[in-house]
């Protein structure tokens, strides 16, 4: 029975983000009934408009992005709980004028002065926007709360993510601070730890024994879109290897925590970021490959390459693609190669964990020719859910195996309507639990990490453009596992 009150403050309200994913999330909660009477959005942005306007605005992305439909009771009940307000980020009266809104909100509406401050701004905006709310918007009174919501990247390497995690502590408690990385509200994550602790044949199989190598894939068929501005200084390792890639890395490595409290599962999360095997000069070549995406025409379609896109640099290096293979050093992991991949402008989008298991002896069964291993897939998106690949007798006369498939489908199940990731996460900011938050250690953790890769990347002037718009990446990404006598598998 938590009192769910409050006011959600979303700067950079007029953005990308905030139209497909934040405010259809609202909707959807409002939908299902999970607001309280005393839930306020107050949206903020550089662009000058009334609230009016931007309720219009708001009505037109939840109608083309909300997965429930546009039903005018609840739209009515939500709508005139919108306030629109526009300031510049920089200006110190702006944020004197917005508490007093915020105080009239809070009277009003009985918010009981909670508030969520979410940053859905350029990364550079995050400290200016903090320093300046504790200047002069938060003040702590009573039982009230204040949280912060951080979108990603949390910085662009250790050194900014200290700096910008320092900012936060002096304004914010680590309780009252939201690292959002949203591939941790996916239905299919928080799958992974119950697939793993709640079923009797998987995790005593979970181990170095019996797991030859883990793949963890996520591709995208889209380029960088309108984002090249962004993008150009972060490419693919900041974009989603230091935040998703390696939270994915973390759940399916990670120890059975004593409890499910948020605290034992981050230690057991931030333990395997910390038995990362650092990749350094010394390795770079064997562990990494990073590619750039040329353009590619052919009969059905026609891409530019990264080069030709919006706001990119003609002759830049940023990655577009990265393959890995990382190792966990540690008891359980000694010795399987975790291989990671991820790139923009491949054949498809999907996420897929594959566990391969060992080969089984081969005493019995086609001494002559190996049997296929066995496969356990976890499949993130678009489809959701767990495949199992096995050995079995080809029905017939004939002594044949063939590989067969379980193919459990959780959205042919339940439906797509499986809740977006954003609407769990914001809902868990409202009732003050992070479990499905990145605490700092996981964020330093994995810069840590990823700092190391990016600065031996630094010394070599990459080979770009080296993979085909539309193609699996570059050549050498295949080569990095044959050498292992291992390939990419594509289910
Ligand atoms: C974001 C990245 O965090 O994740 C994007 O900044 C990427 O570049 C996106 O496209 C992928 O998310 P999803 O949920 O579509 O897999």
């Amino acid at each position: 029975n938590l009192d769910l009150s409050c006011t959600l403050v979303i700067f950079g309200a007029t953005g990308d983000l905030t139209h497909r994913k934040l405010l259809p999330a609202i909707y959807n909660l409002q939908y299902q009934k999970l607001l309280p009477e005393s839930f306020i959005i107050m949206a903020i942005g550089r662009k000058n408009k009334t609230s009016e306007t931007y309720r219009e605005e708001a009505y037109k992305a939840i109608k083309s992005f909300s997965r429930f439909p546009m039903e005018k009771e609840i739209w009515d009940d939500m709508s005139h709980k919108i306030y629109y307000k526009s300031m510049d980020f920089l200006e110190n009266e702006k944020y004197v004028e917005l508490e007093s809104s915020l105080k009239s909100i809070d009277d009003k509406h009985n918010t009981k002065g909670n508030r969520i401050y979410y940053m859905a701004v350029a990364p550079e905006n995050f400290e200016p926007i903090i320093d300046k709310l504790h200047s002069y918007v938060i003040k702590r009174e009573g039982k009230t709360w204040h949280r912060v919501v951080i979108e990603k990247p949390f910085g662009k390497d250790l050194e900014s993510a200290q700096y910008l995690n320092s900012k936060i502590v002096e304004v914010f408690q680590e309780k009252n601070t939201y690292r959002i990385d949203h591939y941790l509200g996916k239905e299919m994550l928080q799958n992974i730890m119950v697939l793993r602790f709640a079923n009797m044949f998987f995790e005593p199989l979970w181990n170095s024994k019996y797991i030859d190598s883990i793949q963890i894939s996520s591709s995208e068929k889209v380029g960088v879109e309108d984002r090249g501005g962004y993008y150009e200084k972060a490419g693919a390792m900041r974009d989603m290897v230091q935040s998703h890639m390696l939270q994915l890395v973390s759940l399916i490595g990670m120890e059975p925590p004593n409890d499910l409290d948020t605290e034992s599962i981050r230690n057991e999360k931030v333990k395997v970021l910390k038995a990362l095997k650092k990749i350094t000069q010394e390795n770079i070549e064997e562990n990494t490959v990073r590619g750039q995406y040329g353009a590619s025409q052919s009969d059905k379609e026609s891409f530019l390459g990264y080069r030709e896109e919006n706001r990119v640099s003609a002759i830049s290096d940023t990655e577009t693609y990265v393959a890995l293979k990382v190792f966990i050093e540690n008891f359980r992991w000694a010795g399987v190669p975790f291989y990671i991949r991820t790139g923009k402008r491949m054949p498809e989008k999907s996420t897929e964990i594959i566990i391969q298991f060992k080969s089984i002896e081969n005493i019995l069964y086609f001494k002559e020719k190996a049997l296929q291993p066995n496969l356990l897939v976890i499949r993130i998106q678009p489809k959701e859910g767990v495949f199992f690949q096995f050995n079995a007798k080809e029905p017939g006369t004939q002594q044949k195996i063939i590989p067969v498939q379980m193919d459990f489908c959780q959205n042919c199940r339940m439906g797509i309507n499986s809740p977006e990731a954003y609407e769990r996460l914001i809902y868990d900011v409202m009732r003050g639990d992070s479990t499905l938050f990145a605490r700092w250690d996981e964020v330093e953790y994995s810069w840590r990490f990823v700092d190391n890769i990016l600065e031996a990347w630094r010394n070599q002037k990459p080979d770009f453009p080296n993979y085909g718009a539309g193609t699996w990446g570059p050549k050498e990404a295949d080569i990095l596992l044959n050498k292992d006598k291992r390939s990419w598998i594509n289910i």
